[in-house]
């Protein structure tokens, strides 16, 4: 296939709606990928891997065959705990991830979950600004949690209740 049939099929895809729907083994080269583009210290494949086997809640955001961003969520008793959360570069500061949480959070609420958990960076501003306008407060800090680029950084927990939320409708 030539450029110009690649761009074709590239304008043709725009025209697709966007969906989510569960991550399976066969989306993982894509999601690696994705997971390696945006963030410093991404998961690896067999992390990915290992979350499917154990049963995690993974969900891609696709057009088309193409995957812009995905969630991964884990369901502890009554809380669920977002594992993972990213969108590709190219497509961030369009809703995206806003769409994902969103998600996240309805299916969790649907599956009986009361509260959503996740971890964040706090130089990771735009993380922090979604999850706040999401309802999340912080909760807690593991000191040092995370590699950096220089030693270690902490790592913020949030919660949003979802329990009689606007999400559980
Ligand atoms: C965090 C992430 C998932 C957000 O996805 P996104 O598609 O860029 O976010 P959205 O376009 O849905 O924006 C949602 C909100 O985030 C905030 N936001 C988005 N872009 C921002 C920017 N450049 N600066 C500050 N805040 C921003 C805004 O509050 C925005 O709400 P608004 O649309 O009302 O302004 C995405 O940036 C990402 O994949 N980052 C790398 C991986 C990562 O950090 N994952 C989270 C680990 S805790």
């Amino acid at each position: 296939m030539n450029a110009a049939q690649l761009q074709q099929i590239a304008a043709l895809e725009r025209l697709l709606p966007l969906e989510i729907v569960a991550m399976r083994v066969a989306d993982l080269p894509q999601v690696v990928a994705l997971e390696a583009a945006a963030q410093p210290f991404p998961w690896q494949e067999r992390n990915f891997t290992d979350s499917l086997t154990a049963g995690h809640h993974a969900w891609i955001l696709r057009r088309g065959a193409t995957c812009l961003g995905f969630s991964i969520l884990m369901h502890v008793i009554d809380e669920a705990h977002l594992l993972n959360i990213a969108v590709a570069p190219s497509a961030q500061g369009q809703g995206m991830g806003a769409r994902l949480l969103r998600h996240a959070m309805r299916e969790a609420a649907r599956a009986g979950m009361d509260k959503l958990y996740l971890e964040a960076r706090p130089s990771n501003v735009r993380a922090l600004q979604i999850y706040q306008a999401f309802g999340f407060r912080q909760v807690g800090v593991r000191k040092a949690y995370y590699p950096a680029a220089k030693g270690r950084e902490d790592a913020l927990i949030f919660c949003a209740a979802l329990e009689g939320s606007e999400v559980k409708q």
